[in-house]
């Protein structure tokens, strides 16, 4: 009993050295997150009613800059204060300069009034660097390529995205990995891999809160047509376009599997098709109208190679047209 009244008479006299005249203060507006770059400087607001007589900014719980209401102040390095007075209510701006990683946690602004503390979160980031390795690539039409782009020394790990053209790439696209340093900073590779068929730039993004824009890098990519054909398989090919028998088809395909580099192999496999007079009926039903190609059978042979597996195809291709026509849009 004794000694709870001792702690209160303490705890009394505190208050009355602290607060003095009277125990009227309080914060009427605290410090606000905030997410900054590592090497900015980060400011908070506190404002507090009149009749203040300490006002102390802590981080992470040890004081840090103490103002007093007769203009003392004691201040620890990068911390500064800047005060304003108006109608009766009385701002400390605190400013950190030169923020770190590990300036990252709580902001507390304090009168000495337990109940009365305000806090907020204090976030750095960094900002790493962007880098596409190979930036210029030149290549045959629907060629398949892969593109990577390198972050490194970023907090948090960015939000990587693709655009092709100005246009957002589905995600589906490319794949980022993610590793941490021992300086706890993140490095990102994303590979995108695509099939264009007309010159595109694409464009590597990484984001991260404290950037008001994301930072990018950006490769061109310059698609060229395949080696001119003979005069005997321009015939042939106009033939196809205009009247689609079965056997152009199939002419044409051991064709198209030349032109996008594909095997003999293939194409032989494509011969062998010649007799199987039920393969373009199901070729053009099936996989044309999935594809938004006008004539071009040849891919579409090897899938009907045998004709009771054409489920999986049709679950097979979707794959590749969807590719297809993500690389048209960009
Ligand atoms: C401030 O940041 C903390 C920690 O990140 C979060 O929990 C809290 O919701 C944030 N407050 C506001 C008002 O955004
Ligand atoms: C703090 O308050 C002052 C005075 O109202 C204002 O000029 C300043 O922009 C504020 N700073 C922040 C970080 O909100
Ligand atoms: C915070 O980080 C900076 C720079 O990385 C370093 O110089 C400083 O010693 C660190 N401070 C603490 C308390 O760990
Ligand atoms: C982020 O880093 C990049 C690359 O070093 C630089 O170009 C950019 O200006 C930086 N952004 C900010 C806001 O500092
Ligand atoms: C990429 O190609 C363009 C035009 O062909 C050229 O101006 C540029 O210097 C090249 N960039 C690199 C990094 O090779
Ligand atoms: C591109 O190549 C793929 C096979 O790699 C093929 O399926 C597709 O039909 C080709 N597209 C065009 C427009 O040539
Ligand atoms: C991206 O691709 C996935 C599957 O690959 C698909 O489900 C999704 O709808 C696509 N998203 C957009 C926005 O096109
Ligand atoms: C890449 O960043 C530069 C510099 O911030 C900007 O001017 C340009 O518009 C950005 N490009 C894209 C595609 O976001």
């Amino acid at each position: 009993m004794e000694r709870r009244q001792e702690w209160i008479g303490l705890t009394l006299c505190l208050f009355t050295f602290l607060t003095d005249p009277g125990f009227t203060s309080s914060i009427i507006e605290g410090p606000r997150n905030l997410t900054v770059l590592a090497g900015s400087a980060a400011q908070f607001n506190c404002t507090v009613s009149e009749g203040w007589d300490v006002l102390i900014w802590l981080f992470n719980g040890n004081p840090r800059l103490t103002l007093l209401s007769d203009g003392k102040t004691y201040i620890s390095p990068r911390y500064s204060q800047k005060g304003y007075s108006t109608d009766g209510r009385f701002t400390s701006e605190l400013t950190i300069s030169d923020v770190q990683l590990n300036d990252s946690g709580q902001i507390k602004c304090s009168i000495q009034n337990e109940e009365d503390d305000m806090y907020a979160f204090l976030t750095v980031q960094v900002n790493g660097s962007l880098n596409i390795k190979n930036s210029n690539f030149t290549v045959r039409k629907n060629q398949t390529i892969e593109v990577t782009c390198e972050a490194l020394g970023w907090a948090p790990a960015p939000q990587i995205s693709w655009t092709g053209s100005n246009i957002l790439i589905n995600n589906s696209m490319y794949i980022t990995d993610q590793s941490q340093g021992l300086n706890g900073l993140y490095d990102e590779e994303s590979t995108l891999t695509l099939r264009p068929l007309a010159n595109v730039t694409v464009t590597c993004l990484a984001a991260i809160d404290a950037l008001s824009k994301p930072q990018n890098a950006s490769a061109t990519v310059t698609v060229y047509e395949p080696p001119p054909k003979s005069s005997y398989q321009k015939e042939v090919q106009r033939n196809v376009s205009e009247r689609e028998t079965n056997r152009n088809l199939e002419k044409t395909g051991g064709r198209g599997y030349e032109n996008n580099g594909y095997s003999p192999e293939e194409d032989m496999s494509a011969e062998k098709m010649s007799g199987d007079s039920t393969f373009p009926k199901m070729s053009s039903s099936v996989y044309r109208p999935k594809q938004g190609l006008d004539m071009s059978p040849a891919p579409k042979v090897p899938y009907n190679r045998d004709n009771e597996v054409l489920p999986s195809r049709t679950t097979a291709y979707p794959t590749k047209s969807r590719q297809i026509r993500n690389v048209t849009h960009v």
